[in-house]
């Protein structure tokens, strides 16, 4: 299991801190050992509900959500539009917070950290890519890819590291298909082009789960077709998790897991 659980026997002399630690570690190996799917589990939300408010009136979205997705796999979400798949994918990224419920990456509560630790989890584990790519208009591709990375480490970070990142984005830019690209601008990048550029962005600081919001939802089928492929190739080449809300079914029905949101609720259909 790639966990943060740590697996040595703590040294009884550590400190108070440390050994309140390793309660939680010893409460989570007997609960993987005991319950075997637990140990796959790399994100996991229990019970959560989320409303807005709409003219003074509350609309509940999220009534309960209980949704898990495994370590390694491709996990679809569909639903009917307005059914609250985008607000799941924001809670389960930490661009916002439930109302009530919990959300876990790696056993560890990621709801309810400090910002500071929100934006650690944020800028070493996940990567998000969406429907409309989100690039900055202004920056080259390669310049794109690397805004993560600077916004990351800090500006002195980035330029001390700076030939391996930019080493690194070039990679990604090769991985998507698109290092004959990499002066370019968005305007001057086809749809499918923008997404690819998104993923190796997404992709920058090595994270091990990926979080896509409909990323074919403004593609045609050909090319949604295409960046299906490119997903499945990190997935199977390089371990990234992946959690997909799609409104395409012939693309949900090739993921390895498949979950429905439906009244507020989540309904597993593989
Ligand atoms: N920030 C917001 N403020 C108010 N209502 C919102 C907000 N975000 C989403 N909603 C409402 O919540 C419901 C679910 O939206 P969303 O999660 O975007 O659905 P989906 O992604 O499944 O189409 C919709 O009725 C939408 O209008
Ligand atoms: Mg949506």
């Amino acid at each position: 299991m790639n966990s943060v659980i740590p697996t040595t026997t703590v040294n009884k002399s550590k400190s108070l801190e440390q050994n309140r630690y390793r309660v939680v570690r010893v409460d989570s190996d007997e609960a993987a050992r005991t319950n075997p799917t637990l140990q796959q589990v790399i994100l996991q939300a229990s019970k959560v509900t989320k409303a807005y408010k709409r003219h003074n009136m509350k609309v509940d979205v999220l009534k309960g959500v209980d949704f898990q997705a495994e370590e390694g796999k491709i996990t679809a979400i569909v639903g009917q539009s307005g059914s609250g798949k985008s607000t799941l994918l924001h809670l389960l990224g930490t661009l916002d917070r439930p109302d009530s419920g919990e959300i876990y990456f790696n056993q560890q509560r990621i709801d309810n950290v400090s910002n500071r630790q929100r934006d650690q989890f944020r800028n070493t584990k996940l990567g998000m890519i969406f429907q409309f790519y989100h690039l900055l208009p202004e920056l080259t591709l390669l310049e794109n890819i690397l805004a993560p990375a600077l916004i990351g480490h800090g500006i002195w970070g980035y330029w001390s590291k700076r030939s391996a990142i930019v080493e690194r984005a070039k990679e990604l830019a090769r991985t998507v298909g698109l290092d004959h690209r990499l002066h370019h601008k968005p305007n001057q990048l086809s749809g499918g082009e923008m997404q690819r550029t998104a993923i190796a962005r997404a992709l920058i600081a090595s994270p091990t789960l990926l979080l896509a919001d409909e990323p074919t939802g403004n593609l045609d089928q050909e090319t949604g077709t295409s960046i299906l492929n490119i997903l499945r190739n990190l997935n199977e080449q390089h371990g990234l998790t992946i959690v997909m809300v799609t409104h395409d079914e012939s693309i949900a029905g090739q993921c390895d897991a498949l979950v429905r949101l439906k009244g507020g609720r989540v309904e597993k259909l593989k």
